[in-house]
């Protein structure tokens, strides 16, 4: 962009520092911001000023590492001629807040809204990371619609132990079968998680985070080659630095987020996780950030263009390998190049770069056929989610592509009617009642269960617990059995390989089918047909009503109560429902 199409350009902070209506506040507006150091000169030389939303604290550890990449994004952003004003939001760790981290996102997203409005900024940059991170920031980014840019902090370098890949979660996961078999004891345990964990960054498997900023530039709001970089290499600064230069060229433009996310875009997020093999989390994130942009996506969009993607990248948990392996493989850009090449992205739309997808990826082949596949000859087939209906909820999706052979085997494969299985339902009201009674005999729990949790969702939990990947009782691991069907209204983590059946909408804490489910009850699950029902005659269901619902437990604080009367379904994103209406806040200025 030339000096002079520069010159002509007013930002909205000059409504703040460059008034002459409002003269008499200006002084105001400016002085404290003398007190370290900037001088009004800046403030009012007509530059766009940037603001760095910082995710990074001590209480983030997997968003730490952008306490150090700002230094570069300012760099960046003065650069380029701008003037960055770092500023911190709402901490969401995936792994230590209870009762959930996913009570956080619209909590965060509440939060930088109010900061992207109320001060005066004319672009930002999202500093994401861990699960929530990514999707909260691009929601605020939708509601105010100022320019935006997403720097992704990275994986975590891959972690060992005993010679074998040790991957986020995914090591855990095992772990604790192992604990439960009597095959390592405690500390063994402990040692194995530590060896998950070996440097800055988020989640090195393709968690929730890392589909999350995957997804961010499949979106097309970030630079490419982005996400996958891990957080202690060279080229993630190099890459912090080059988002701090574009956020700069983005806000003399005008490139706001309206433009880059549109419904093609949401579809390529859904394809592309679908390749990748993303998180089950992936579904309400997206859905929260399309309807935050204003895009219509619906639960059918998941079948129609993500179901028979095929599983492109070998990542655990669907498949081998970590981080740093996917980066040298070429990462996201290589993965959407095969997708491309298959006639399944939308590629002429635009992005942060000011380029189309197609000319981003020009190049962006893979020489490393290990980590990711070509369409042709995919690891697995179908990736995407299978939505689920029927009399126990109207939504829910489940993994397929994560069913074990074993599993197959055993549930899938009656001659007849493959895909078509009976279980009888043991419910469990929580997770408390689960690990209360997981392990008593007089459940009789045995390989024809399924196990189903309730409670768990939005409203029930409240904010919705990661804790539908229920592990069978230690006696039946000890007998082989590592995996039983279950069935919820809650999520699971995204390093989980479980294939369950989650994410159900309604919960029944507001009154869904699950419910009114007992144990003893026959539930049937038909994956040709995508249904899932108890074999319950409507009678009886009708009298179950009216016997009331399961007690849900008190909220705990303020915002527990605000989230619960706000929040949605999962099926639509779990929401802060009165907040999708608005639309472009930026663009009407707060008083003075
Ligand atoms: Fe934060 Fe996985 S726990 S990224
Ligand atoms: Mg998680």
């Amino acid at each position: 962009m030339t000096q002079k199409s520069r010159s002509n350009r007013r930002f909205r902070s000059q409504d703040w520092f460059a008034n002459q209506a409002h003269i008499d506040m200006t002084a105001l507006y400016l002085e404290r911001f003398m007190n370290y150091g900037i001088t009004p000169e800046e403030l009012r030389s007509g530059k766009p000023i940037i603001g760095i939303a910082q995710s990074g604290s001590d209480l983030s550890p997997c968003n730490r590492i952008h306490l150090e990449l700002a230094r570069r994004v300012r760099d960046g952003i003065r650069d380029a001629g701008g003037i960055p004003l770092e500023f911190p939001v709402h901490p969401v760790f995936e792994n230590c807040r209870r009762p959930t981290a996913a009570l956080d996102r619209n909590l965060a997203y509440l939060g930088l809204v109010e900061i992207l409005h109320g001060y005066p900024l004319d672009g930002v940059v999202l500093t994401t990371g861990c699960d929530k991170t990514t999707p909260s920031q691009i929601m605020a980014a939708c509601t105010v619609d100022i320019p935006s840019i997403v720097l992704s902090g990275g994986p975590m370098l891959d972690g060992w132990f005993e010679g074998e890949l040790a991957g986020s979660g995914a090591s855990i996961w095992k772990g604790r079968k192992q604990l439960a078999a009597g095959t390592i004891d405690e500390e063994t345990f402990l040692e194995i998680a530590a060896a998950s964990a070996p440097s800055a960054g988020h989640c090195n498997t393709m968690g929730t985070a890392l589909t999350m900023n995957s997804l961010a530039e499949a979106l097309g709001l970030s630079l490419t080659g982005c996400a996958a970089i891990p957080a202690p290499y060279r080229e993630r600064g190099q890459m912090a630095y080059r988002t701090g230069r574009r956020i700069v060229e983005m806000a003399y433009l005008d490139q706001r987020p309206s433009s880059i996310l549109t419904r093609e875009a949401f579809l390529d997020a859904i394809v592309v996780n679908a390749a990748i093999g993303g998180s089950t989390n992936a579904q309400p994130h997206i859905m929260a950030m399309a309807r935050h942009a204003g895009v219509e996506l619906s639960a059918d969009d998941w079948m129609t263009y993500g179901y028979d993607v095929p599983l492109l990248v070998n990542l655990q948990p669907a498949g081998k390998y970590l981080g740093e392996r996917f980066h040298r493989a070429g990462g996201v850009p290589a993965v959407m190049h095969e997708l491309m090449k298959a006639g399944k992205l939308r590629t002429d739309r635009t992005t942060v770069t000011g380029k189309t997808v197609a000319e981003n990826l020009k190049g962006k082949e893979t020489g490393d056929r290990e980590v990711i596949f070509s369409y042709e000859a995919p690891l697995k087939p179908r990736a995407g989610f299978l939505v689920l209906r029927g009399n126990l909820f109207d939504f829910a999706i489940m993994k397929t592509s994560v069913i074990s052979e074993e599993f197959r085997a055993r549930y899938l494969s009656t001659p007849g009617s493959e895909n078509v299985f009976e279980c009888r339902a043991v419910v469990f009201e929580s997770s408390d009642d689960y690990h209360a009674r997981i392990n008593d005999p007089a459940l009789g729990i045995d390989e024809r269960s399924i196990l189903v949790i309730r409670g768990a969702g939005p409203v029930g939990w409240p904010g919705s617990a990661e804790v539908v990947n229920m592990q069978p009782p230690d006696a039946l691991i000890r007998r082989g059995i590592s995996s039983l069907p279950t069935l919820g209204d809650g999520r699971q983590s995204g390093t989980s390989d479980s294939p369950s059946i989650l994410n159900a909408s309604p919960e029944s804490a507001v009154g869904g089918g699950l419910a009114h489910l007992r144990t003893g009850d026959v539930v049937r699950i038909d994956l040709n047909a995508g249904r899932c029902d108890m074999l319950v005659g409507d009678a009886e269901i009708e009298r179950r009503k009216a016997a009331g619902r399961p007690d849900v437990p008190a909220s705990q604080t303020p915002w527990q109560e605000i989230y619960r009367a706000t929040v949605g379904q999962l099926e639509s994103g779990a929401c802060m429902e009165l907040a999708v209406k608005y639309r472009g806040v930026a663009h009407t200025l707060p008083r003075h």
